[in-house]
């Protein structure tokens, strides 16, 4: 009989809550407003003959990497991040390696590293949520090949700083060390110059967050030439469709689009966690489009409070450390009012804050 590989086989299912999300979204860290108007002018102009052809990635790279000041060599389009992911698992792990994850953190990096057949490798956060850099230094073994850290993190919204970033790179000299700037644009640092200095350093960026195109699935991974090139050995040449590959030009000229709706994010964070100051709750630090917070015991209670009045969160309490957790992600100015207003309701319909606090 017909069966899947043992590492398959031994796989968890991932099944992101995708299905009826009516309502203000703010479960997935999209963009709440969409995207760019220039954008969806040039995606409703697509003409037969564009979709007819298979698209050509090669002149959308070199434009992207003039964009971010790198090499053309140093930079493969991808369908999202989550395809960066998958490639480097891909060209970097055997059964018998090890990938290091540091938890809680976005779920696809264990995904696509228990899919090779690859030990995955936790270190789990302390109760801050803070990065914990020591004891990923400490876990690196001779099996260490990949090691994805996502900075801004998802769920946390912590950072790991640059110097930690490079240490990690410098101290497994082995291993792919994947860094995913998927909220690059609302935290602003990036480790991006540094692939060109370290042999084994990868930067990941996504279109689905600040640029609102999640549904486009459109990703850049960049890295050292010589490790690119093994890395595109594994990539299909036509992953990045043709409507995607003719937004982004367009996309990457609307800087006002952008700078406009980042501004808007980080405004409506302070605002939102001054709120969840105010209410007692406990909350972490964000860099990111979202905050984490702790509801307790009645983290269903609220989400489903928050659904009722038109709002979507994510609960997020199986993810380890974060008991009673939920995350919220932040939107336009006008979707942060609309978000306040109706968080005060719940809060005060549940005697939330009091709770927490007592
Ligand atoms: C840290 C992180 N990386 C990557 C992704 C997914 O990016 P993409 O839509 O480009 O696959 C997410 C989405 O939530 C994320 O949180």
């Amino acid at each position: 009989m017909l069966s899947a590989r043992t590492a398959v086989l031994h796989m968890h299912e991932y099944h992101p809550p995708l299905a009826g999300r009516t309502g203000l979204r703010l479960d997935f860290n999209e963009n709440t407003e969409g995207c760019s108007p220039l954008v969806l002018a040039r995606v409703r102009n697509i003409t037969a003959e564009e979709l007819a052809r298979y698209p050509e990635r090669e002149p959308v790279e070199a434009l992207v990497a003039a964009h971010l000041a790198i090499p053309a060599e140093q930079v493969l389009l991808t369908n999202g991040v989550d395809e960066a992911i998958h490639l480097l698992c891909e060209a970097h792990l055997e059964p018998s390696d090890e990938a290091m994850v540091v938890t809680p953190t976005f779920s696809m990096y264990e995904i696509f590293a228990e899919a090779t057949g690859a030990k995955v490798v936790r270190v789990q956060c302390g109760a801050d949520l803070q990065f914990p850099f020591e004891q990923v230094l400490r876990s690196i073994t001779p099996a260490t090949r990949v090691i994805a850290v996502a900075s801004p993190n998802n769920p946390t919204g912590g950072v790991a700083s640059r110097e930690q970033l490079l240490a990690i790179a410098q101290g497994a000299p082995d291993a792919a060390v994947l860094v995913d700037e998927a909220y690059y644009e609302f935290h602003g640092t990036t480790v991006l110059s540094d692939v060109v200095r370290h042999p084994n350093l990868f930067v990941a960026r996504t279109f689905s967050k600040a640029y609102g195109l999640a549904g486009l699935r459109i990703g850049i991974l960049a890295g050292p030439h010589e490790q690119m090139r093994m890395v595109r050995r594994v990539s299909s040449p036509y992953s990045v469709n043709a409507v995607a590959l003719a937004a982004l030009p367009v996309a990457l000229e609307d800087v006002e689009f952008v700078t406009g709706y980042v501004a808007q994010v980080k405004a409506g964070r302070e605002r939102l966690e001054r709120e969840l100051t105010q209410a007692g709750l406990q909350w972490w630090p964000s860099q990111a489009n979202f905050v984490l917070l702790r509801i307790g015991e009645r983290h269903h209670g609220f989400v489903a409070a928050m659904r009722q009045r038109g709002i979507l969160v994510r609960d997020r309490s199986a993810d380890p450390g974060c008991d009673g957790c939920v995350r919220i992600t932040l939107g336009t100015t006008a979707h942060t009012d609309r978000l306040l207003g109706v968080l005060r309701e719940v809060l005060s319909e549940l005697k939330l804050g009091a709770e927490v606090k007592a």
